[in-house]
């Protein structure tokens, strides 16, 4: 397919050493540029072979639990559309194993770590964050899409009430920066971000996945054994870009990190103008694992060119 983005420059290399010119700030925490992963979409084990971490502005890593989860069985992914549904169910090792085995390699390799939260209820979210409270992560992420007993069954980031308690008791547990990452299966994204801040977040991650199926048509029967799961991918980027655009109105100072269908500098660049301090890339690296840094070199080119913008987001500012 021939790539009409006149930013995708053939003659990046890649894995040369860089000195990145655009840097920014998400609750206070330094990004070397304004470009992460998103996490489920990047593994380091993977990864290291494509490029060095430790070049992106921060790595999400997979959402640990408290336990090892095994994940769902069956077919968890299904193409769709411009996207992608899977439901993998938050498949990973647990928190004791992620501590002596992938952040300390992250850590190694010089990568600013974002470590992404997974509980089933308040009880799970807590003992991981109890035990993160002093490891060497730059950053913790709150998946709070995931289906919370404590919050009978649905997830916790579509009840704000449910949202805030469990966000209180979370800040009291660490004194790391805390992102909430929101789902954008909600009527009112604001009123969700509004009791993140209000109950101790320092910054707000969105997109996660929007709820989606398919159904294979010589069976009648969904493709996915869990029978719903999450869309990533190009689909979502419209969406992704007016969460971040509605809560920015609303919440003029807090950090927000822009994710959904980010494959390219331009679309990058689309959520810094809507508001963002950075994004993270995700489903993009499932289809060439160096999507990332791919983005940032392009995002980079675009900022030299917008200095205005490129000096607001070195200082922790936002276009708007
Ligand atoms: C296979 C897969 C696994 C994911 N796992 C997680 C996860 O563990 N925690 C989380 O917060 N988000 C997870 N996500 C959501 C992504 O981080 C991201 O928010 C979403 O896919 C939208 O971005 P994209 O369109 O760039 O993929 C996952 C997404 C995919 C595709």
């Amino acid at each position: 397919m021939t790539d009409m983005n006149p930013s995708h420059n053939d003659d990046m290399n890649l894995y040369a050493p860089h000195q990145w010119r655009h840097s920014t700030v998400v609750a206070g925490v330094p990004w070397k540029n304004p470009v992460g992963t998103a996490s489920g979409t990047f593994q380091y084990a993977a990864v290291r072979y494509f490029y060095d971490v430790s070049q992106l502005g921060a790595v999400s890593t997979k959402g640990v639990s408290p336990v090892p989860w095994e994940g769902n069985p069956g077919v968890r992914t299904a193409e769709s559309p411009a996207g992608t549904v899977n439901a993998v169910g938050l498949q990973n090792p647990g928190v004791d194993t992620y501590l002596v085995d992938e952040l300390p390699k992250l850590k190694a390799a010089g990568a600013t770590v974002v470590t992404n939260v997974a509980g089933h209820s308040d009880d799970e979210y807590a003992e991981v964050v109890a035990k993160l409270a002093d490891c060497d992560a730059d950053m913790l992420e709150i998946n709070v899409s995931c289906p919370n007993v404590s919050a009978g069954g649905i997830s916790v980031g579509t009840d704000p009430v449910a949202l805030s308690r469990l966000i209180t008791r979370l800040r009291k547990l660490t004194d790391k920066p805390m992102i909430v990452k929101l789902t954008p299966n909600v009527t009112d994204i604001t009123l969700i971000a509004r009791a993140a801040v209000e109950s101790g977040a320092d910054a707000l991650s969105m997109i996660n996945t929007l709820l989606g199926m398919r159904i294979d048509i010589n069976t009648g029967e969904p493709i996915i054994e869990h029978v719903t799961g999450g869309l990533s991918g190009p689909a979502v980027f419209p969406v992704g870009l007016a969460c971040v655009w509605r809560v920015r109105s609303v919440l003029p100072d807090v950090p927000i990190i822009g994710i959904g269908g980010i494959d390219s500098g331009e679309k990058a660049l689309e959520y810094l103008y809507a508001g963002a301090n950075a994004v993270e890339v995700g489903g993009a690296a499932l289809l060439d694992p160096t999507a990332p840094i791919r983005v940032a070199r392009e995002l980079e080119l675009l900022l030299d060119e917008r200095p205005d913008l490129a000096h607001t987001l070195a200082k922790g500012g936002t276009w708007r």
